[in-house]
């Protein structure tokens, strides 16, 4: 492994800095020289010898530390007085007394997130409701809500709970419920005004998600209607005040606060002082365009040369994490018996439960660990124990791609990050002592980078907001947010519900809108399963919606294993496409699931079920997380009164009433085959190309629809079926197309 080449940041470099964060301290040139020296010191690597085993951790181990036993519980709660939040703990309470909203501005550590709704429960001011803390995404969401339960020494899913999209633990005693952003947008539906909570903390709202936006500005009004002084009576004092005022609290990592406050009528702002001791940065004096390869290189540079202390890495995604992980364990391995390991600790989005809470405990003694995370560990998510950050500088974003009314599609794209996210993750090494930051980007790199990203109202897409709105009686196009979406934007949204039936010609909400907008799914996904009652075939819809709103994939493919993953698949093939050879898996594993038990009517084991998706090469994770997800729509499905047995019963007829169904929902998703072997978009003007990695990859078949289309080289459509052209004839507006 060649060594890379990092420059400490020198001290021209802090001009970049923004003007508000002091306390990271800056190496000096003579600092400099002696620390490059010492990461670049190529001996340190050449003499590290890659032959013998490294002791891994026991299971034992790895969970040591694990558990709040009695002197843990004290630790954490000594911890907890301890952290930066604690000292204005009053204060902050006092203000949001006095206030209908408080904006709260602190670094990212600082005990924002988990205090703040617990002083809040203390002082009584949700007396009369819950408190809601949303959060970006689901995987902050649910550990946080375990780490508050456990500072509160309750059971999770009592006092404090969470509730993300497919999974809710929460009950009646629940004070403290953590909710992605978008899960409270879905509750507004049937709680329009917030009236089960009395104080709504909107957490990260510097990300400036699509669903926090939608919420603040929602907030707005109800803020007007909850806390509104009631003119009649004669009362004074208490007679006169509102019934069920609602407090609202907006926090945030980063110093551009004023935004929210000016859009809540200049709310108070008030600012945490954080803790933050000063961390190195170094860029590396070439550009590494391979980031994961410069990411392993350097992971073993810092633990070859530098002192204890663990090590986060930030990478743009899931598949860039689990090569890294693979090729760290791989040279791990080859560690000199008497050198400390490395563990690694993956950390994105869709990282199941188990292995959550393991990221915070403790490396084992002699042991590094080395967490490989996505921007995730950024603001929502603090990792104790972290003296080295080694920076991608890249991270995915979704974005709509070649918009313009019909056509376009959302898709996620690995792009540089902004200056605000690079020193995010700068922060990270240095939140319990000095640490250093290692950019896998020069420092040219560095100043070309944007200052901070555009909101997503500006550049996602708006279906499924609108059709929420639509269901609360908004139009999003006349609502008043921080940063209105843009013509184009709201032009292919109403257009895409238009084609779902969901909005009538004169934009009005349809009935079938409304019972689209009842299911937790995208609007297309809820279309298709309508459409199943239809065609009657429910079951058969909701085996592939399910799976296709898991959060991993159903096909397991690495490189080293394309071609035994390939032919374990071919069973599995149903010709029409990828949409059937989806159900035909879900029916191979729920008849394992239901044979491997054998005559005592038990199920089968979770091992026996593991080993057949591994010898299937099937993901696991993605069935069990399907089967979970059907189950909760087949309950949605029963409070509309649809019935989810229904199922087609003869193999031919399934086809066709499936792939109809599919195609009401995925009316977007279609092509038309061209002269040359490529597809163009039914509705818009893409050409796009079948992914290689779909069944029907080298096919040419007249028509087509897909799950996705993802944006690489080429546009690639993921996901496909083999349809009749009068299929896409039979959706009532496309009469003309397709005939
Ligand atoms: O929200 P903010 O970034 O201000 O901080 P926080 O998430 O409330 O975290 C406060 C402290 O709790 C941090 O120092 C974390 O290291 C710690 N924490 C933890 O040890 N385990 C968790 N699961 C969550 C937080
Ligand atoms: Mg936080």
């Amino acid at each position: 492994m060649a060594k890379i080449k990092h420059r400490a940041l020198t001290s021209g470099g802090t001009s970049e800095k923004p003007a508000k964060r002091p306390r990271v301290a800056w190496m000096d040139e003579s600092d400099d020289e002696a620390h490059s020296h010492k990461i670049n010191g190529a001996e340190a690597l050449k003499s590290l010898k890659f032959d013998a085993q490294s002791p891994r951790p026991t299971k034992k181990q790895k969970m040591a530390g694990a558990g709040p036993s009695g002197s843990k519980q004290a630790a954490m709660q000594e911890q907890r007085k301890q952290l930066p939040i604690a000292l204005g703990r009053d204060a902050i309470i006092q203000e949001i007394k006095d206030n209908d909203v408080t904006v709260l501005v602190g670094e990212t550590g600082s005990g924002k997130t988990t205090q703040i709704p617990q002083y809040i429960l203390e002082s009584g001011l949700a007396r009369n409701g819950m408190i809601a803390v949303t959060q970006p995404r689901r995987v902050a969401a649910t550990s946080l809500a375990s780490r508050v339960a456990l500072e509160t020494q309750s059971q999770l899913g009592s006092l404090v709970g969470y509730s993300v999209r497919f999974s809710d633990v929460s009950s009646d005693k629940t004070k403290i419920k953590f909710v992605t952003d978008g899960m409270l947008v879905r509750e507004l539906m049937g709680d329009p005004e917030m009236e089960r909570y009395s104080v709504v903390i909107i957490d990260e709202a510097h990300e400036r998600t699509l669903r926090t936006d939608v919420l603040l500005a929602r907030l707005k009004g109800i803020l007007k209607k909850r806390n509104a002084v009631p003119t009649e009576g004669k009362g004074k004092g208490k007679e006169r005040a509102p019934k069920n005022p609602l407090k609202v609290v907006i926090m945030s990592a980063t110093l551009d606060a004023d935004k929210f406050s000016s859009f809540f009528g200049n709310a108070k702002i008030l600012y945490v002082q954080g803790r933050q001791h000063p961390v190195a940065i170094y860029h590396t004096s070439t550009p590494q365009p391979d980031y994961v390869d410069a990411a392993l290189r350097t992971v073993f540079q810092i633990h070859t040369d530098q002192p204890t202390g663990d090590i986060l890495v930030f990478l743009p995604g899931q598949e860039d994490i689990e090569s890294l992980d693979k090729s760290l364990q791989l040279y791990a391995k080859r560690l000199p018996q008497d050198a400390p390991g490395i563990l690694t600790c993956p950390l994105y989005a869709s990282l199941p439960a188990s292995q959550q809470q393991q990221i915070f405990v403790p490396a084992p003694k002699g042991m590094r660990k080395v967490i490989l995370a996505t921007n995730i560990a950024e603001t929502s998510v603090t990792i104790p124990g972290v003296r080295y950050v080694i920076d991608s500088g890249k991270c995915k974003e979704k974005r709509w791609v070649g918009r313009g009314v019909g056509g376009g599609f959302d898709t996620l794209l690995t792009r540089d990050i902004t200056k605000s996210s690079a020193w995010q993750r700068t922060g990270r090494a240095g939140r319990e002592a000095a640490g250093s930051c290692f950019r896998l980007y020069t420092e040219d790199a560095f100043s070309a980078l944007p200052l901070s990203a555009e909101p997503e109202i500006r550049r996602c897409s708006l279906v499924a907001s609108m059709l929420q709105l639509k269901c609360l009686g908004q139009d999003l196009e006349e609502m008043e947010f921080m940063e209105s979406p843009d013509q184009e934007g709201i032009a292919q949204a109403l257009m895409a519900l238009y084609l779902l039936g969901a909005l009538d010609d004169r934009k009005h909400l349809t009935d079938l809108g409304r019972r689209m907008a009842f299911f937790p799914l995208e609007p297309a996904l809820s279309r298709a399963v309508l459409a199943s009652v239809e065609f009657g075939c429910t079951s058969e819809v909701l085996a592939i919606v399910s799976v296709l709103s898991a959060s991993s994939k159903l096909f397991v493919d690495t490189t080293d294993s394309r071609e035994s993953a390939r032919e374990a698949h071919t069973k599995f093939r149903h010709i029409s496409g990828d949409h059937l050879t989806v159900l035909n898996v879900v029916r191979a594993y729920e008849e394992v699931l239901q044979a491997e038990g054998g005559a005592d009517g038990r199920k089968a084991s979770r091992a026996a079920l593991k080993d057949w998706c591994v010898r299937n090469y099937v993901s696991h994770r993605c069935l069990t997380e399907a089967l979970e997800i059907r189950a909760q729509l087949r309950e949605y499905c029963e409070r509309q009164a649809i019935d989810w047995r229904a199922s087609c019963g003869d193999r031919v007829g399934e086809e066709q009433a499936v792939l109809r169904s599919l195609v009401r929902g995925l009316v977007q998703n279609t092509a038309f085959l061209q002269p040359d072997g490529r597809y163009k978009q039914v509705i818009g003007h893409s050409i796009v190309k079948i992914h290689p990695g779909s069944s029907l990859c080298d096919k040419k078949v007249p028509a087509i629809i897909y799950d996705e289309l993802v944006y690489t080289t080429q546009i690639y459509a993921r996901g496909v079926s083999a349809i009749p052209r009068n299929y896409i004839a039979e959706v009532p507006l496309l009469k003309h197309k397709g005939s």
